[in-house]
Formats: C-alpha cells, sequence, structure tokens
C-alpha cells in the first residue's frame, strides 16, 4: 500500500523518464509486468494542437510483457503536486514496480485508457511516425518528445521495438516547419 509509509514510488515510462524537473528523493531504473509502452495518445495540448494532435505515450494491457522505466521516488506533497499536474485524464494505477538490481514494491503509474477523451489507440509505427513528425504544441514539436524518450531508454540500456520502429520511420517524413 503506497500510504503506508511517508514517501511514494512513482514508476515513468514517458516524460517522466527523461524530464525529472521535479524534487524527488531517489531514483531508480525500473520495470512494471503486464503493460506495454505505446504511442496511442493522443496530445492536442502540449505535443500538438486540436486540428494536428500529437502522439504521447500511455500503457496496455499485454500479458508477459515488461515495460522498462525508472522509478522515482517522491514526498506525499511532491507526489501530490505530480499528481494535479500529470494526472490530467490519466488514471492512477497501483502496481507492483521491480527494480533492476533486485527488489520490488507497490507503487503507482499513470495511465491513459480507451476511455481517456484524448485517446487515439493503435495505428502502424509507419503511420505514427508521421504524425509525429508534422506535430507541434506549446511543450514543442513532438518529434522531441520522441527522441528524448528513445535517447532515455537507450541510455539506460533497454529496448522497446514500438518506439525504436517508430523512430527509424521518422526519416521517411518531412516536418514543413522545419
Ligand atoms: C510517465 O512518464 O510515466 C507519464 C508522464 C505523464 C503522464 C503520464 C505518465
Amino acid at each position: 500500500r503506497f500510504d503506508s509509509h511517508d514517501s511514494v514510488w512513482l514508476f515513468g515510462y514517458g516524460s517522466l523518464i527523461f524530464k525529472a524537473d521535479f524534487p524527488f528523493i531517489e531514483r531508480r531504473p525500473a520495470s512494471i509486468k503486464g503493460w506495454s509502452r505505446r504511442f496511442w495518445q493522443g496530445s492536442h495540448d502540449h505535443r500538438g494542437t486540436e486540428a494536428a494532435p500529437g502522439r504521447v505515450v500511455t500503457l496496455v494491457p499485454d500479458e508477459g510483457a515488461t515495460c522498462h522505466g525508472m522509478a522515482y521516488l517522491v514526498t506525499p506533497e511532491e507526489f501530490a503536486h505530480l499528481d494535479h499536474r500529470e494526472k490530467n485524464g490519466y488514471l492512477r494505477l497501483a502496481t507492483e514496480i521491480s527494480f533492476d538490481d533486485g527488489g520490488a514494491l507497490e507503487g503507482i503509474v499513470y495511465i491513459a485508457t480507451i476511455d481517456n477523451a484524448a485517446f487515439l489507440g493503435p495505428s502502424s509505427e509507419r503511420e505514427i511516425a508521421r504524425q509525429i513528425a508534422t506535430a507541434h504544441g506549446p511543450s514543442g514539436p513532438n518529434v522531441d518528445y520522441l527522441l528524448a524518450l528513445a535517447h532515455a531508454l537507450r541510455a539506460l540500456g533497454k529496448h522497446d521495438a514500438h518506439v525504436f520502429d517508430i523512430e527509424r520511420h521518422l526519416g521517411e517524413f518531412h516536418d514543413p516547419q522545419r
């Protein structure tokens, strides 16, 4: 139970991996089981617009799969702050977090499901690359998000076929704004 201590472990698999711009007590490379990272969530407010939504990651149930990311230990106060900032329609889920160097405990992860108004669902990696290559929002080009995520996963020594496939397809598309 995450309320049994005076700190909370939060599992990050998207922007939380490459943009840890919040105070944390400790961070450890970690993973969760039974989920896969997918660029299935639309972004019309951060990495795209209403007219040309971008795509960001969410988690989809995937039996036997492991999703690698970064776990952050935060104070309840910081958790409340992040919860307000990141939740934005994402569901808060209690999950077991396994640390790369051993051990596991219960923590929190944010997911967007089909019930989220911005959920886009599946598309081919090539089609997703096309959409990402041309989307821009207040937080910047969608491609920066994808490249930062791919870079962070490589730095962790992790492979993610979906993310790296999309990255590989990027070169096929020209961004008129660059
Ligand atoms: C993540 O990196 O885990 C994340 C970031 C924002 C919203 C949901 C999840």
